[in-house]
């Protein structure tokens, strides 16, 4: 009963940011939270106590006359707790306030056993406890800034008059073709259907077709670009893409805006601000999280990003980027030619080492690109772009998309795909076409430029990888 009664009204407990943020004493407080350290007085105990309302702990003083004092003396880094006293002027150093305890209830013990010690934890051990690690500091505030720049994202596109979709999760095509999609099936993989010519009968399956999880949610935005103007998807997406690197994940999240009577440049330009305005959000509503990372994840983080966002993008064409790239005399992994990818060695040249700036590279070979981007005149290229910036290379790829509807089934013939199936996306440019553009910006891929962590698999919460799906 007594937790109960406790728990009923959260709106009387006060975020430890908020205390620490007060601007008088208070008599009577309550505050609740996980314990991170302990230490003994004489009379009394101090105890570090947070709960994730921010990075800053508020120091509890329990003084001897507690009636539980002696329980509190067992409290361990982990426990929780549930605090009411007054909030007075601390005498200690480095902080503004301290909250001196008339009760301490113990909510939920934690012993030893508990793996997040006071000594710093390395984040590939700190990986493997992730259902813990949101209780450290590097991780709370990697999700705190992730959560802050969510709300930023949507606050970018409502300013400008842009409506928010929700594509769907489940769908019958592969928008990029690359063939990097996981299946949703409800047939019996043990005992799978067969037509008379003996290929899976996918007309018995749940959705009577094949069906997968998106790896991009353009197709179906397009469409809702074509009746509302401006609109932007911000969801997961997903990619059977067997590649174990710090910048891949099997499951992860896209913000793809999509607008009508827009071209390549208007596209670029969109790209080149949104990615400004994050980090200024960040720099400006994160400023504690901030400051542990230029501490302790990347000593250059902060003028980096301050740089970012002053200076206009450098902006290349494809062409222009491999020669510069074979001129470079760089000896590269993978070799470099017109008609081949870049890979993110090459990426990483052009940002770190040569612009040393974002760089949005365009007009690419249209060989090496998806079906629905627009062909230009000299029959060779596709308005695609690319926004590369350093240590980490790609992070949006967009393009104007191939609005005439014969060049677009030329497109989809090339790349042996039948424009039968796709009668829906053809009809966009059976009725009312108009030139659009769009582009897709990968959500952990800004979060390790904005934070500096190197690894997406910590700036995701629970991360999916090859081989790797655990929690
Ligand atoms: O370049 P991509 O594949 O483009 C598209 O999916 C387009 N349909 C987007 C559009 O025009 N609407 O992916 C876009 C971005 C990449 O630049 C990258 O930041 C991120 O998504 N991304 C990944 N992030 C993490 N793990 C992966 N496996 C990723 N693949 C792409
Ligand atoms: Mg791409």
């Amino acid at each position: 009963m007594a937790i109960i009664r406790q728990f009923a009204d959260v709106r009387s407990i006060t975020p430890i940011k908020d205390a620490l943020q007060s601007a008088a004493p208070i008599d009577s407080v309550r505050v609740q939270g996980w314990v991170r350290t302990r230490r003994d007085s004489k009379d009394f105990s101090f105890i570090e106590l947070n709960d994730g309302s921010s990075l800053r702990n508020l120091q509890i003083i329990a003084r001897d006359m507690l009636p539980n004092y002696s329980a509190v003396q067992r409290l361990s880094t982990g426990a929780s707790i549930s605090v009411s006293g007054a909030l007075v002027p601390s005498q200690g150093k480095g902080q503004k306030w301290e909250l001196v305890a008339d009760n301490v209830e113990i909510v939920g013990p934690a012993d030893d056993s508990y793996p997040l010690q006071k000594k710093g934890h390395t984040p590939e051990f700190l990986r493997e406890v992730a259902h813990l690690r949101p209780r450290s500091n590097l991780f709370s505030s990697v999700f705190r800034v992730r959560s802050r720049l969510a709300f930023a994202v949507h606050q970018f596109f409502y300013e400008r008059g842009f409506v928010y979709v929700h594509t769907p999760i489940i769908t019958g095509s592969d928008c990029e073709g690359a063939g990097e999609l996981f299946r949703v099936t409800t047939l019996d993989a043990e005992n799978v259907p067969r037509t008379a010519k003996g290929e899976i009968d996918y007309a018995k399956d749940f959705f009577a077709r094949p069906t997968y999880l998106t790896v991009s949610g353009q197709l179906e935005a397009e469409a809702f670009a074509l009746a509302l103007s401006k609109v932007y998807t911000f969801g997961p997406t997903f990619r059977a893409e067997n590649s174990n690197t710090s910048r891949h994940a099997s499951e992860f999240w896209m913000i793809e805006p999509e607008m009508a009577f827009c071209d390549l440049k208007g596209n670029m330009d969109l790209a080149e601000e949104f990615v400004k305005y994050l980090i200024a959000d960040a720099r400006a509503h994160c400023p504690d999280e901030m400051e542990l990372f230029g501490k302790f994840v990347d000593k250059e983080l902060l003028a980096r990003l301050d740089f970012v966002v002053d200076r206009p993008f450098q902006r290349i064409t494809y062409a222009e980027a491999v020669e510069l790239l074979k001129k470079s005399g760089e000896k590269f992994e993978f070799p470099i030619d017109y008609g081949l990818n870049l890979q993110s060695e090459h990426e990483r040249w052009l940002t770190e080492k040569h612009f040393q700036c974002p760089v949005t590279v365009f007009n690419y070979p249209k060989q090496i690109k998806p079906f629905y981007m627009r062909v230009n005149d000299d029959g060779k290229t596709v308005t695609a772009m690319d926004l590369l910036v350093p240590g980490i290379g790609e992070i949006v790829g967009g393009s104007q998309r191939e609005e005439r509807l014969d060049v677009l089934e030329e497109n989809m013939r090339r790349h042996n795909m039948d424009p039968a199936d796709y009668k829906w996306y053809l009809d966009l440019r059976r009725y009312g076409t108009v030139p659009h553009s769009g582009f897709g910006l990968g959500f952990e891929r800004m979060l390790m430029f904005v934070t500096g962590v190197p690894n997406i698999r910590d700036v995701i919460p629970f991360a999916r990888t090859p081989g790797s799906a655990e929690f």
